[in-house]
């Protein structure tokens, strides 16, 4: 991919305000609304196919450029969705009750981006879904088309399960609830958990180590007016470098005007799912607008949590949050090349970063 040159001129940003054991894993999320060779199959078994055209069993050719890589999709062989979600949305990080919370933090962030109306279009692509579903609750009131999207198979299974209504499910119910009271408008969370669904049309295989990260040919409409990531971009690259290449190649998936609601982790270098023990880049707030802005984006929001203690619990040594609302430029044909990053972008980094509002939590 070349460096582009933005037509735009130089823009401040404001804002900156700152379980239960494992279950069973039958079947596989293709109630959707046609089929094809990217999609997971009805009932699928848990083989990868050419449904899942993974390299990622370990195997590390001689002449593979990106060594890291490889070794972190073979981590990811051994990640146990139900152990992920145990140490990550039950409680106590799942307990939704104290608003100082991580998860009441994340789905404000969410709510409120949502609630301003800028963020809104037909398609929406959430990037490496994991097993999860909570960064769409607010999302799929202002999309009518959203496609979820994950590198594991076992992970695609999890959200059928959820989607489908099937026993096994991950009950996602207090974070229904809890997005529809922040959202304020008396929707019941039922009614909230019927649209997701019903606005979920697809589940898709996605490497966004890839220049097309979901393949030639794929069934998402493209490109899509709104892009969400949580905790993948990050979660998935060796490095820096390899975070800023994944960055770039998500954004072909977005049209020019597009927004990216992007959360990941701050300072964290590991986390764990059951077996699987796996590798992060650790990132701070500035490195994570400083790749926004090579990739093409205005930043328009970054907002950032410190871990308190008591949500430290040794499942991974994540120190914060962040979550960044960056908006695709417009005339902006690709990444800009660093040289013009200082010319272009001046006081793009400072004026967004600067009057970061840290959520200090106590428990
Ligand atoms: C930390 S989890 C995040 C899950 C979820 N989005 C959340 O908010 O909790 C990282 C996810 O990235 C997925 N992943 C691993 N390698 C990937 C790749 N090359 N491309 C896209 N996603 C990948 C994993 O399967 C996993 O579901």
């Amino acid at each position: 991919m070349g460096w582009g040159k933005c037509n735009a001129g130089p823009r401040a940003v404001p804002g900156a305000a700152a379980a239960p054991a494992a279950e069973g894993r039958a079947g596989t999320w293709a109630a959707h609304k046609g089929t094809a060779k990217r999609e997971d199959p009805a009932g699928g078994g848990g083989s990868m196919s050419a449904a899942d055209p993974n390299p990622a069993a370990g195997a590390v050719p001689d002449s593979d450029p990106h060594p890291g890589r490889a070794a972190v999709a073979s981590a990811y062989q051994r990640f146990e969705p139900r152990a992920y979600l145990r140490n990550n949305y039950a409680p106590p990080r799942g307990d939704l009750s104290s608003p100082d919370g991580v998860g009441p933090w994340k789905l404000s962030c969410l709510a409120q981006t949502f609630a301003t109306g800028e963020v809104s279009g037909h398609t929406l692509i959430d990037i490496g879904s994991g097993p999860t579903i909570y960064q769409l609750l607010s999302a799929c009131t202002h999309f009518e088309d959203i496609t979820m999207t994950d590198f594991l198979e076992v992970n695609r299974r999890e959200l059928g399960l959820w989607l489908r209504e099937e026993p096994g499910a991950f009950d996602w119910s207090m974070y229904s609830q809890h997005v529809c009271l922040i959202e304020g408008k008396g929707e019941p969370w039922q009614e909230k958990e019927r649209q997701l669904r019903a606005r979920v049309k697809r589940v898709l295989h996605i490497d966004v180590h890839q220049p097309q990260p979901l393949g030639a040919g794929s069934l998402a409409p493209l490109p899509a007016d709104a892009l969400v990531s949580a905790f993948c971009l990050e979660a998935v690259s060796p490095d820096l470098a390899s975070f800023q290449r994944a960055l770039d190649h998500i954004t072909t998936l977005l049209r020019p005007g597009g927004h990216l609601l992007l959360i990941g982790a701050l300072e964290e270098s590991w986390y764990l799912a059951g077996e699987a023990r796996l590798v992060v880049v650790p990132m701070c707030k500035e490195k994570v607008v400083e790749a926004l802005v090579r990739s093409g984006y205005e930043v328009r929001d970054l907002r950032t949590y410190v871990m308190p203690a008591c949500l430290q619990t040794g499942v991974d040594d994540v120190k914060g949050i962040f979550f960044a609302w960056a908006q695709k430029k417009v005339g902006c044909d690709g990444p800009v090349h660093p040289a013009l990053m200082a010319l272009i972008y001046p006081d793009s980094l400072s004026s967004v970063v600067a009057p970061n509002k840290e959520i200090s939590s106590s428990c």
